[in-house]
């Protein structure tokens, strides 16, 4: 059995030998024995009273505060930002196992080389650094100091200097990396036959990810000059644009410190480094102006609440103002800091102190009152039809919010600016806004799903749990990773053993191996029986129909009787399988 391409039997005997409560102990000092389990404080959210439990037996541990659970290899992940290899790696070393040499499947060999340009980035990292000692980066220490950089900085975000066209590829070569692997990692781009470090004479900025790997560089001119000012490395195996945040290393340390109530996402580089430098140090960029799917999804990982500080003139483009709908819609509470005279971040701090900029976040305007307020801008409130015609784009605004409640906030708040009364305003937004999707589709992620998925979750859930026999039912799972967990679970029933449930969140997605470990079974309490076999039963229908639907049209595309009697038996057995879960429909 494989586990995130690794033997599974080793996993299981890395499992055996870590003992959780002794992992975890080392991260959670006081960690308390209570009836079987032991209790201490989250050390992944802050927390005065602990409501993070381990239990020993079950090698599982699980915070009822924040929610985040699993077996101890997720839990060295998570507490040292490592991926599924390196935790695995780490442990084994505790436990004076060796780790399995050979990786078997062609996943392990892609790890191998993925492994190989990891190191190569961190190494290119550190030849940048070291280069800021070297008597020809005179140019960039000069630049540092100008822009206010202190040395501290400079460590903490590692920044470094990009010596002439071939510095860094004579210097990983003497580390003994090839070239083809310098230019997989894009530290070197090829031109004309050519190779050659695209950061030539930059000031670097190493872009790092949550889990502490450089993936990318990004690199500033120093000077004045025709190119571009910051270019970034291009698209690899490690790095693809648009997809990360700037600072979200540093963020993730910073909880483990303090509580991060909040983040604030500003536009580039030197924004984040003037923040933090001023002690503000929640803070990540977002690498230019449009933000993804990916980046959304990042954040609301460890905030609720969003701040987005933009250059002056580019937070209000229409396109940037769109781009954040994005984070909306990924459950983010998000407001708009304006600073005045277009400044950054980076230049208000220079300019007034960090102070100024507090002042500024303060005033910050939820989104769609930033996008109203922007909107009385362009329209004449003095003048009737000015009030009309900007109640009119103001409805579309508003029409776009998925909340009932939300809508009917900013319908006031437009009524009022405009004198309309407020059921006209209703009336036109509701005109607008008929056939648009509920929130519920539109904003959770596990939570939003069909009745299916939840009975397969119910199902599984009872089932690892040991609470009902094993049947094979991954055929019946409505999704792929709901049909991983399942397949886990049946190749734990052809090996003889009791799956196991921290597992779980290696065979399948974290988020859908949570939302099974944690179903809550309160929905049935009492008749957990008989709603078993309903989700059950619910699954086949479900099945059988689409099945059925398919075969159906196998049906339709035969062209020979033969052809025919075959999806004819097909479809009869199908029925004749699956009737008695169709009850009396
Ligand atoms: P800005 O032009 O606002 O840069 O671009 P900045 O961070 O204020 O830089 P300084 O103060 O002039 O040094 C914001 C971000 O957009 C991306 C970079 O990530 C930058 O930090 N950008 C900008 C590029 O990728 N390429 C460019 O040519 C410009
Ligand atoms: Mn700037």
């Amino acid at each position: 059995m494989q586990v995130r391409g690794m033997d599974g039997n080793f996993i299981e005997e890395l499992k055996g030998r870590s003992d959780i409560v002794d992992v975890i102990s080392s991260y959670v000092p006081s960690l308390n024995k209570k009836g079987s389990k032991y209790w201490g404080c989250c050390p992944f959210h802050h927390e005065k009273t602990p409501s993070f439990t381990v239990d020993r037996e079950q090698g599982f541990y699980k915070c009822f505060g924040c929610g985040k659970g699993g077996d101890v290899i997720t839990f060295v992940m998570e507490a040292e930002g490592l991926g599924f290899y390196d935790a695995v790696k780490l442990l084994a070393e505790r436990a004076h196992l060796e780790m399995p040499k050979t990786l078997s499947t062609d996943n392990g060999e892609f790890r191998k080389v993925k492994e190989r340009l990891v190191a190569l980035m961190k190494d290119a990292a550190r030849i940048y650094h070291a280069n800021l000692e070297d008597s020809a980066a005179a140019p960039a220490r000069e630049y540092i100091a100008k822009r206010g950089i202190t040395p501290a900085m400079v460590r903490r975000f590692g920044l470094g200097y990009s010596i002439g066209y071939t510095g860094i590829a004579d210097a990983l070569k003497s580390l003994g990396y090839r070239r083809d692997e310098m230019l997989k990692a894009g530290v070197l781009q090829e031109r004309d036959g050519k190779i050659f470090d695209a950061m030539a004479n930059r000031l670097i900025f190493p872009i790092i990810d949550a889990f502490g790997n450089v993936i990318a560089f990004g690199g500033r001119v120093l000077g004045k000059t025709d190119f571009a000012k910051y270019k970034n490395t291009d698209n690899t195996v490690l790095f693809v644009k648009n997809k990360n945040l700037y600072g979200l290393n540093l963020i993730k340390k910073l909880r483990l410190k303090t509580r991060v109530n909040d983040l604030i996402m500003v536009e580039g580089y030197m924004d984040t480094l003037a923040l933090v430098q001023a002690g503000v140090e929640n803070v990540v960029a977002s690498m230019g102006t449009s933000l993804t799917e990916e980046q959304a999804k990042l954040a609301r990982r460890y905030v609720e609440d969003i701040y987005i500080c933009y250059d002056g003139d580019s937070a209000g483009q229409n396109a940037t103002l769109r781009g954040l709908d994005i984070l909306k819609r990924h459950g983010l509470k998000v407001r708009v800091i304006s600073l005045p005279n277009g400044e950054d971040p980076d230049e208000i701090i220079k300019r007034a102190g960090v102070e100024e900029f507090l002042k500024y976040k303060n005033a910050a305007v939820e989104l769609t009152e930033y996008k109203l307020l922007r909107l009385k801008g362009d329209h004449d409130l003095s003048d009737p039809f000015g009030r009309a015609s900007y109640a009119k784009e103001s409805a579309k605004i508003i029409a776009e919010l998925p909340s009932e409640m939300e809508r009917e906030i900013y319908e006031n708040y437009v009524a009022k600016l405009t004198g309309i009364n407020p059921s006209v305003v209703k009336a036109e937004i509701a005109a607008l806004s008929a056939g648009k999707v509920s929130e519920e589709v539109l904003t959770s992620g596990v939570e939003a799903t069909t009745a299916n998925e939840q009975a397969a979750r119910y199902v599984l859930h009872r089932t690892i749990m040991g609470l009902e026999k094993w049947e094979n039912f991954a055929d019946l799972m409505p999704t792929e990773a709901l049909r991983k967990a399942a397949d886990y679970m049946n190749e734990c029933q052809l090996a003889g053993k009791a799956p196991d449930v921290g597992t779980l969140y290696h065979v399948t997605s974290e988020e859908e191996a949570g939302a099974i470990i944690d179903f809550d079974e309160e929905r049935y309490k009492g008749s957990e029986e008989t709603a078993y076999r309903d989700c059950l039963n619910l699954l086949r229908k479900e099945f059988a129909k689409s099945r059925l639907a398919e075969l159906n049209e196998k049906y339709k595309m035969c062209t020979t009787d033969e052809e025919r009697n075959d999806v004819m038996r097909l479809i009869a057995e199908t029925e004749a399988t699956y009737r008695r879960y169709y009850g009396n429909q």
